[in-house]
């Protein structure tokens, strides 16, 4: 098999494109390896390396995926599927990193895969045979391959190989958690939450890839950058008062007044509920985004971290109980109740008072938020995007986003994907962009009953992440759990645009699922 694969890839590296009659997997193709873990501990494994997962290769650059299997795994261990998809940009299939998710997957004895993806900069030059079978596609001319709906394509025909080889692969492809971080954590959203929907069907049988299911088990998804077709007036909703916003020039205010204003129908048509059941409508957003910070802060608080009230935080005005450690290290504020027996003149006694000129005292609980200030602060540690922050290619304004070339064509064109920017360009949305658009967004297919969408979620955004607004990922949580779904969400605390963190709560949320 090897020299097979040795043979097509030489043949066809001028164009990257090759042709294979079968899927295949050679169990005795296995290389043993061994990796140094976090903790120091040696892990062995064997790495089967570049398995094209389907038999149309376009692009062979990518269109292939690594599995590791760490000594002791079984066919019944779960595979930890990790996409390193950023930008919407191609990823080649990696080996796994001992200081990510990857590498400590791997340490906790589950089979590791890596698949590579064509993303929005990928791209062949065209060979003759090609051009013969593409229409409007010359020789010669470079051919952009992985324009939506592409990398999530890539990434359904990863796991229908999988599938595929189920009983030959170590590892249960029934037991599949996908893991990807910003425009990785939209695939990993996109991997669980459109399996075996009908409308991707086609196009994944003419890329060759197995007719096989492409559900998962798991998603977990890091500051995942989806519903682009509305991350515009949710940023402008959310971020519209603060201090950056309101210095902005005519015509940027009146676009962010515009999309804002988009927001709250939008955010209705969702039909969302609170955990509580109560329904969350324009009316109780803004509270229910409040309590979303302030339950990532206050667990923050109770693990030891320091909140500053700076940021508009308000808090119980007594500490703890009597004898309760200082809140924060410091000293405990002056007792409120001089009657106290342990009290003497209104004084605590020597050894428990304040020492004067200390840090400003705070109480327990974190009572409530001024989210204008709140927010003033996210936009403080990073500046925010332009207006619009996704479909930004406007005519004669602004040049465009990554995501404008996300909805590109295999010229490498650069496009709106939304109404709104679209009408200022004078233009229309085409239907095959609008389809694009809906395949490539994870909130298009949740509770459809022509879908199966994983069952269980760890989703997290930084809660100072601005990379989009926090109403995608609370809508995309809310949504999956108002489906029934087991959902762990959290707007994480002080944390950045980031994944692959909290790595020891991430892998017991794992070992709780896959008991
Ligand atoms: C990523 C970040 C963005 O701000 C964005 O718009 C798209 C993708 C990323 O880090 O993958």
């Amino acid at each position: 098999m090897k020299k097979i694969f040795t043979f097509l890839v030489g043949a066809c590296l001028s164009v990257g494109a090759m042709a294979q009659s079968t899927l295949a997997f050679d169990a005795n193709a296995g290389v043993k390896s061994k990796m140094t873990a976090y903790d120091g501990t040696c892990v062995n494994y064997t790495a089967y390396e570049r398995l094209f997962y389907v038999t149309n290769v376009e692009d062979s650059t990518y269109q292939f995926l690594n599995v590791y299997v760490p000594d002791g795994a079984t066919q019944q261990t779960p595979i930890f599927l990790r996409t390193y998809v950023g930008g919407y940009m191609a990823s080649p299939a990696a080996q796994p990193q001992a200081g990510d998710a990857t590498g400590r997957a791997l340490k906790e004895g589950y089979v590791v895969v890596i698949p590579g993806t064509r993303g929005r900069n990928s791209s062949i030059i065209a060979d003759k045979a090609y051009a013969k079978n593409r229409k409007g596609v010359k020789k010669g001319q470079t051919v952009y391959t992985g324009r939506a709906p592409k990398a999530i394509l890539d990434l359904k025909a990863a796991i229908r190989y999988l599938r595929h080889f189920n009983k030959q692969i170590p590892g249960d492809a029934e037991r599949i958690i996908t893991d990807g971080t910003s425009a990785g954590g939209a695939m990993s959203a996109l991997m669980g939450a459109t399996g075996n929907n009908p409308e991707y069907a086609e196009l994944l049988m003419a890329m060759g890839a197995a007719d096989e299911r492409d559900d998962v088990f798991a998603s977990v998804c890091y500051c995942p950058i989806i519903d682009l077709e509305h991350a515009d007036m949710a940023y402008e909703w959310l971020y519209q008062q603060t201090d950056s916003r309101q210095a902005l020039d005519e015509t940027h205010k009146r676009y962010t007044k515009e999309l804002a204003a988009l927001f709250p129908a939008y955010l209705n048509s969702l039909s969302l509920k609170e955990p509580d059941g109560t329904p969350l409508t324009a009316d109780n957003y803004q509270d229910y985004l409040k309590s979303e910070i302030i339950r990532s802060a206050q667990i923050a608080k109770n693990a030891g971290a320091d909140i500053p009230d700076s940021l508009g935080f308000k808090f119980t005005s007594e500490a703890g109980g009597m004898f309760a450690a200082p809140i924060n290290g410091g000293m405990r504020p002056q007792m409120q109740d001089d009657k106290h027996p342990m009290m003497q003149g209104g004084q605590p006694p020597m050894g428990m008072r304040p020492i004067r000129g200390g840090r400003k005292q705070v109480g327990e609980y974190i009572t409530d938020l001024d989210m204008q200030k709140y927010l003033n602060y996210v936009v403080s540690t990073q500046a925010l995007k332009g207006v619009p922050a996704f479909d930004s290619k406007i005519e004669g304004i602004n040049n465009g986003s990554g995501e404008n070339e996300v909805f590109g064509d295999e010229t490498g064109s650069s496009v709106n994907f939304t109404d709104f920017t679209a009408q200022k360009n004078n233009t229309m949305l085409t239907d095959a962009i609008r389809q694009n658009v809906r395949l490539m967004n994870p909130m298009s297919f949740i509770g459809d009953g022509k879908t199966t969408i994983a069952s269980h979620w760890y989703i997290r955004h930084g809660a100072r992440d601005r990379d989009t607004a926090f109403p995608i990922p609370v809508n995309f949580a809310t949504k999956l759990q108002n489906a029934g779904k087991d959902v762990d969400f959290l707007l994480a605390w002080n944390r950045p645009h980031s994944g692959d963190y909290a790595l020891d709560e991430l892998f017991q949320w794992i070992a709780k699922i896959t008991k």
